[in-house]
């Protein structure tokens, strides 16, 4: 009974992490493999179908994420992309009193630089932990941002609440990418702008989670949320309701003072799909994926100092609510 109820739980947390972290194909072009963007963009009202018929039970798959993202500390691996989260928020010239809705938000990355610039900010996520986390930073800089727990493909909020819906390497994480786009584009006014960061499938990030993938094979049916960091793939999702969607390649750093390898053991204790994927490997698996990912993060690192510092990149997406 143990033993059933630990290989149903490992088969989530590789599921949860392959479906993160899936192959976006052979080669640096991508997808190759992947029907993702045409079943997006070219087969549109087949979709959902597809999507029920391939994918495992969602419910389940949704709450086993929801345990993911709630292991480890994602306080402690925001601090790496705070000033990244610093510039999202400047280039997007708040006005004081704006409504802003942050959809997985995590500590508050986002949502605490928007509300320093005066907007009325909410910030919702699936981590009970983390949105506790996003709360204390909040009260300790003494701002006024509601946070609650909801989830992306069914947000708690009425028709057009916000004149601008932010999500910063969030949204993108939610399996079903029709729904997730409906419900940033429902809940924001018409006028109103949906701005998301999504990171792209073939620069670094994009190749970490292929690396994952290497070692968790995903399930079927579930997008590859690095598809949102394609162009063509997100103008096909926002697109109903939208009336205009620019696109633009942003760089964005990790610096660790410590190497590569350490960077990795960073990452296994704080993030928690990191952490669940090597709890859901054996010693041998575990040692496999490690060395992969030391390699990726020595193979990208620009510093020669014993420190760690790889450039990312991220499409910032700016939709116009028709
Ligand atoms: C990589 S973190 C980014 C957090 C934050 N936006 C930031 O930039 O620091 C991804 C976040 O998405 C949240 N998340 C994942 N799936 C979600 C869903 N379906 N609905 C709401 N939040 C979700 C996770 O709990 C996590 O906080």
């Amino acid at each position: 009974m143990l033993a059933k109820s630990a290989s149903i739980l490992i088969f989530f947390f590789k599921a949860f992490y392959a479906y993160h972290c899936e192959s976006v194909g052979d080669g640096d072009k991508f997808p190759t493999s992947s029907n993702c963007r045409l079943t997006d963009a070219k087969k549109r009202g087949k979709k959902i179908m597809t999507e029920t018929a391939t994918t495992p039970d969602i419910n389940v798959i949704k709450s086993k994420m929801k345990t993911i993202w709630t292991a480890g500390d994602f306080g402690k691996i925001a601090e790496i992309i705070q000033g990244g989260a610093d510039e999202f928020i400047e280039r997007l010239d708040l006005k004081p009193g704006e409504t802003v809705l942050d959809v997985a938000c995590g500590t508050g990355n986002t949502a605490i630089p928007a509300a320093k610039k005066g907007a009325a900010v909410t910030g919702v996520d699936i981590a009970a932990n983390s949105l506790e986390q996003a709360r204390a930073r909040a009260a300790a800089e003494d701002l006024e941002v509601k946070f609650d727990e909801g989830d992306a493909e069914d947000l708690p909020y009425d028709d057009g609440s916000f004149d601008t819906v932010i999500t910063m390497f969030g949204a993108m994480f939610a399996p079903r990418p029709d729904r997730t786009a409906a419900e940033l584009t429902r809940v924001c006014r018409p006028g109103g702008r949906v701005v998301m960061a999504n990171w792209t499938p073939n620069h670094f990030v994009g190749q970490m989670f292929k690396t994952g993938s290497k070692h968790v094979p995903p399930p079927p049916g579930i997008q590859p949320p690095v598809l949102w960091g394609d162009e063509e793939t997100v103008k096909s999702r926002l697109n109903e309701g939208i009336s205009n969607v620019t696109t633009v390649r942003i760089p964005i750093k990790f610096k660790f003072p410590f190497p590569p390898e350490q960077v990795v053991e960073y990452f296994r204790e704080y993030f928690g799909p990191t952490k669940t994927a090597f709890a859901s490997l054996d010693a041998d698996g575990q040692a496999a994926l490690k060395k992969d990912l030391v390699d990726l993060w020595t193979e990208h690192n620009r510093a020669a100092d014993g420190t760690t510092e790889v450039e990312a990149e991220y499409l910032e997406v700016t939709a116009k609510r028709a």
